[in-house]
């Protein structure tokens, strides 16, 4: 072969070899790119699936409606007609009435919502309480289980809310002090404010909410 053949064959096989080249860069390009854009489907969706959202885990605010926390009307708004004066309690969860964000992110939110004869109360209680409903936390001061009995005291002729994990039990009457067990303290009260039937969060939690030791 002439070495103006070899010149041309040489030329010829180097921009095949460019032309593979630019190809294959082309096609990882390309293939970057559907990756990239596969990985940030729903990116800017703000809430992915099994996601709570935003404010569900914040501490109820001042201004939340209160819903049922469980039962038929779970979810549905609480109203003072719902509650039977005498108890027993009803289970709610703050809710944004803004967004309609139930703050059901956290279970230290849960609360418990009851409606007693002012007379009943000690001063403090019934300076707090709106028509005699008051709210307290669900959750036990002990070791953080869910306070979900209304029964008779152990010691005493009147109705409590009683932890069934170590039996401890407060009187909403006198602003949920431990009244049997082993509770180091009360539980935390939640300031209401009452309009027209209609229940509303008035401030933040009174008191530490949660319990004082792992269960
Ligand atoms: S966790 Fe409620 S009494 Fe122990």
């Amino acid at each position: 072969m002439s070495n103006g053949s070899s010149n041309i064959a040489s030329s010829f096989s180097d921009n095949i070899a460019e032309a593979e080249s630019r190809a294959e860069q082309t096609r990882r390009a390309l293939l970057l790119g559907a990756l990239a854009t596969t990985a940030c489907l729903g990116c800017s969706a703000p809430v992915r699936a099994g996601e709570d959202p935003p404010g569900s885990d914040e501490r109820p605010q001042k201004g939340d409606v209160l819903v049922f926390s469980e039962g038929d009307r779970e979810g549905k708004l609480i109203t003072a007609a719902d509650l039977p004066r005498g108890g027993p309690p009803v289970h709610a969860w703050p809710q944004d009435p803004k967004t309609s964000v139930v703050r059901s992110g956290s279970r230290l939110n849960e609360l418990l919502i009851v409606n007693l004869d002012p007379a009943s109360l000690d001063d403090a209680t019934r300076a707090r309480a709106v028509d005699g409903i008051l709210a307290y936390s669900a959750i036990c001061a002990h070791a953080g289980c869910p306070v979900t009995a209304w029964v008779k005291s152990d010691v005493g002729d009147i109705e409590v809310f009683k932890c069934m994990c170590h039996n401890s039990e407060y009187d909403p009457r006198a602003g949920a002090q431990v009244v049997f067990g082993p509770a180091p303290r009360r539980l935390a009260a939640l300031p209401l404010a009452l309009a027209g039937g209609s229940l509303s969060v008035a401030g933040g939690f009174v008191g530490k909410v949660g319990g004082a030791q792992p269960g």
